[in-house]
């Protein structure tokens, strides 16, 4: 299988690591060429002078691109007969991204969204203890992710109209973990502040099963901070985690008095380096012509709440999801 990165930033690296390690032959374009030659000489890779001649010489195409070029270059890439990989958020419009699938599916090949947040063995697990009823009904789930504005609040990812702002590119990720743990949502309300380059969210999530999620979201804290968090309340027990202390995922249950289990999560290696497991299911879905971890359904669900949160935080009122406008 030959891959080709079409972009060398942050993600770029992160993917062209994942592609090395699972073994595949790359390509690498970008805008920034002295970037670009970095990352090839690293991670084993050749360098594409432009986007045409990457697309004739590979089978897959890994969009890590600012969000406001996945369009037209996964477009192009499914015209020129390739499969598309493309990081989140897919799309700045939920049209733009349905006509991304649309094309690939025109083309014959797959679209495959990069929600990595999937394969984060502590998201995995605290999602099987709600699948084997180890907290009984899940009722009330809270999701935190803050850090500092991107790139120091200098670039694309500060302009809303090419990234999204915070909700569609930061919350994004938890907004699709509530969805896949809790099921749809019918309802959002949401608040949100901007100072310059930094924004906070919070919204809050009324699933169609009755649970409730909060999740918070911010480019608001000094360089080097990055935080996440999972407490997860069902109707016999709690779930836990915190990038904080970084202890195993911990169950509690009132009801067995002093019982208390912890899931051991596996030591980072290369076998629980989640872009490896992420990009890896992708080779495995080609492969084996199988469906992918995210479905098409799901990565435009995720995205159409992402859009109701962030209208909900704009007019101050609770967006109903489902009816459409
Ligand atoms: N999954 C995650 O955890 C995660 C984390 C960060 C970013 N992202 C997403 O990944 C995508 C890329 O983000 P990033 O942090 O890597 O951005 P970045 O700004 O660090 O990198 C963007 C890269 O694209 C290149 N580029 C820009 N315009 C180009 C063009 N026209 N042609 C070729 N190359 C061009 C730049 O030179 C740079 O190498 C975004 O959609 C972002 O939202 C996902």
């Amino acid at each position: 299988m030959r891959v080709g990165i079409v972009g060398s930033g942050s993600m770029g690296w992160a993917h062209a690591r994942a592609w090395h390690t699972l073994g595949v032959e790359l390509a690498v374009h970008s805008r920034n060429w002295e970037e670009a030659t970095r990352l090839a000489s690293l991670w084993d890779a050749r360098v594409s002078p432009d986007l045409d001649s990457l697309l004739a010489e590979v089978d897959v195409v890994d969009v890590c691109l600012p969000t406001f070029l996945h369009r037209e270059t996964a477009e192009r890439a499914a015209r020129a007969g390739c499969h598309v990989v493309c990081e989140k958020p897919l799309a700045l419009a939920v049209e733009d991204a349905e006509a991304m699938f649309a094309a690939c599916d025109a083309a014959g090949v797959r679209l495959f969204v990069a929600m990595v947040l999937r394969f984060f063995p502590q998201y995995r697990a605290a999602r099987e203890l709600v699948r084997a009823g180890q907290i009984g009904e899940p009722r009330v789930l809270r999701l935190k992710r803050v850090g500092s504005p991107p790139h120091g609040g200098t670039s694309w990812f500060g302009d809303e109209a090419r990234s999204g702002g915070v909700i569609l590119d930061l919350m994004l990720h938890d907004i699709d973990y509530a969805l896949w743990t809790l099921g749809e949502a019918e309802r959002v309300y949401a608040r949100s502040t901007t100072a310059g380059a930094h924004q906070y969210a919070q919204a809050v999530l009324t699933h169609r099963s009755g649970a409730s999620c909060l999740i918070e979201a911010g480019w608001a804290y000094p360089d080097g901070l990055f935080r996440t968090g999972i407490d997860l309340a069902g109707t016999s027990g709690l779930i836990e985690w915190s990038s904080d202390a970084a202890p195993p995922v911990q169950t509690f249950h009132p009801q067995k008095r002093g019982e208390q289990q912890a899931v051991a999560l596996p030591a980072v290696s290369p076998g629980t380096d989640p872009f490896v497991l992420e990009l890896g299911a992708v080779l495995a879905a080609l492969k084996e012509d199988r469906p992918f971890e995210v479905t098409p359904g799901e990565a435009l669900g995720a995205l159409r709440t992402a859009f109701a949160i962030r209208e909900s935080a704009r007019t101050g009122r609770a967006v109903t999801l489902g009816v459409e406008a």
